[in-house]
């Protein structure tokens, strides 16, 4: 009976098995960095500064909002599908401010499951087939797959660096497009560029001059842009921030996006939002209705008013705006030292919250490792095992070719303090010798 049992199983298995394949379009998409590094650095004596979550406490008005909230019944019901009234109204505020312009709260807002949320529903609702996207690297990884899966073809530009003056430190904005290589990417196919800024992993802020560039492409041949600006606010001294979508000609043409997450260190609540012209929004709204329909109530509300809050004050330095990125410049500067003091070259970034070091100076053994790894891969592995220390290979934010070009560099999260005091301790202790 056993015998014909395992018999019949297997056989309704084969014959299943066949619709157990995956669709074509998540071909090749099944690795993750997060996914693979987060569990690595899940053993509890291992200091994660992989990940960007920050374990600094988000202000304490954020949070009171929110258990508040959670005691009125209505505010635990859904809501409007596109964005929670107050959570568009005070959006709708604050950037009118910044875009000195009216944004229509219903029509040129959407609020979505985090920014990961935003930038889906416009790769998906804007991206076809045969089109192309320009992603420059390193990029956040999601962008490759994002735009395979709306079955484009990404087209790839790095950042170069010059070499950093003799006795200056090596700096973020050392990392430039070259604009006529920049150019030879676009064409008629082209249909979007993903703009970063300031940037995840380098922690560059672009200037006014660089986006110009940037802009006047995107009009030239007629591309649309979608600018990653999460990290907005988290800018150091002598650095500011600028919108491209607030430069002539390219509001019609931007999708902007920003994170709840990162704005107010509330990484867990996945809030997000995509500010645009209402011809683009409204795609953006008819992949919302047709995938996740709304986002957390609750989460929004108190998201609204802990915006009101910062809005009125924000020329004050108390502002979480302005308070935030005065707090993280301390930390960056203190990171700086920190890798410098083990023998890392840390490149400091004017925003954002990594640093990215090289370290193939190290000269780390690493014949332990596997072998058909990129190097900074093995070189993770290799310190959080025998370091317990985690930190993310940045040539996960690259493509398949420019990965050497990448693979010496670690990217560090700044945002931790109970980290950085462990790992400065670590590093006192084992001091400059990470073999
Ligand atoms: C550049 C960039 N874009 C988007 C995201 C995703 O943000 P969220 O957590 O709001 O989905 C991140 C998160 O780290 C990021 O660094």
């Amino acid at each position: 009976f056993f015998i014909f049992a395992n018999f019949a199983c297997s056989c309704t298995f084969a014959k299943m098995s066949l619709k157990f394949t995956n669709a074509k379009r998540i071909e090749g998409l099944d690795s993750n960095v997060w996914i693979e590094f987060t569990k690595l650095a899940a053993d509890p004596s291992v200091v994660n500064l992989g990940q960007g979550l920050p374990d600094i406490s988000p202000p304490i008005y954020v949070k009171e909002k929110l258990s508040k909230i959670a005691a009125i019944d209505s505010l635990n019901q859904y809501t409007r599908g596109f964005g929670h009234p107050s959570l568009v109204k005070a959006l709708s505020c604050l950037y009118g401010k910044l875009y000195q312009n009216q944004i229509d709260p219903n029509k040129e807002i959407l609020v979505t499951v985090g920014a990961y949320g935003s930038l889906f529903s416009a790769i998906q609702a804007l991206i076809d087939k045969g089109d192309e996207v320009i992603i420059i690297v390193p990029f956040y990884d999601c962008y490759e797959p994002m735009v395979r899966m709306a079955g484009a073809t990404p087209v790839f530009i790095p950042l170069r660096s010059s070499k950093p003056v003799d006795g200056k430190r090596w700096s973020s904005s050392d990392w430039t497009l070259d604009p006529h290589e920049l150019e030879s990417k676009f064409n008629s196919r082209t249909k979007a560029i993903i703009l970063n800024t300031p940037h995840n992993p380098l922690g560059k802020v672009y200037t006014k001059e660089e986006l110009q560039i940037i802009a006047d492409l995107c009009i030239k041949y007629d591309t649309l842009c979608i600018s990653d600006e999460v990290y907005e606010w988290l800018v150091y001294s002598g650095n500011k921030h600028f919108k491209i979508a607030t430069f002539p000609g390219m509001w019609e043409r931007t999708i902007t996006i920003g994170s709840a997450g990162k704005t107010f260190s509330v990484t867990g609540w996945k809030i997000g939002w995509s500010i645009g012209p209402n011809h683009l929004i409204k795609h953006l709204q008819t992949i919302q209705q047709n995938t996740i329909y709304t986002c957390a109530t609750p989460l929004q509300e108190a998201l609204a008013q802990a915006f009101w809050i910062d809005i009125k004050r924000m020329d004050d330095p108390e502002c979480y705006f302005n308070s935030l990125p005065k707090e993280l410049e301390v930390k960056r500067d203190r990171m700086v030292c920190l890798l410098e003091s083990v023998g890392l070259k840390a490149i400091v970034p004017d925003g954002g919250y990594f640093i990215i070091a090289d370290v193939s100076l190290l000269d780390a053994d690493l014949s332990d490792m596997k072998d058909n790894e990129p190097y900074d891969y093995k070189f993770v592995k290799w310190m959080t095992k025998n370091k317990k220390l985690s930190a993310i290979p940045v040539s996960a934010f690259c493509n398949s070719e420019t990965k050497l070009q990448f693979e010496k560099f670690v990217r560090f999260c700044f945002i931790k303090v109970s980290s950085l005091c462990i790992f400065k301790s670590w590093t006192t202790a084992g001091s400059t010798h990470f073999t």
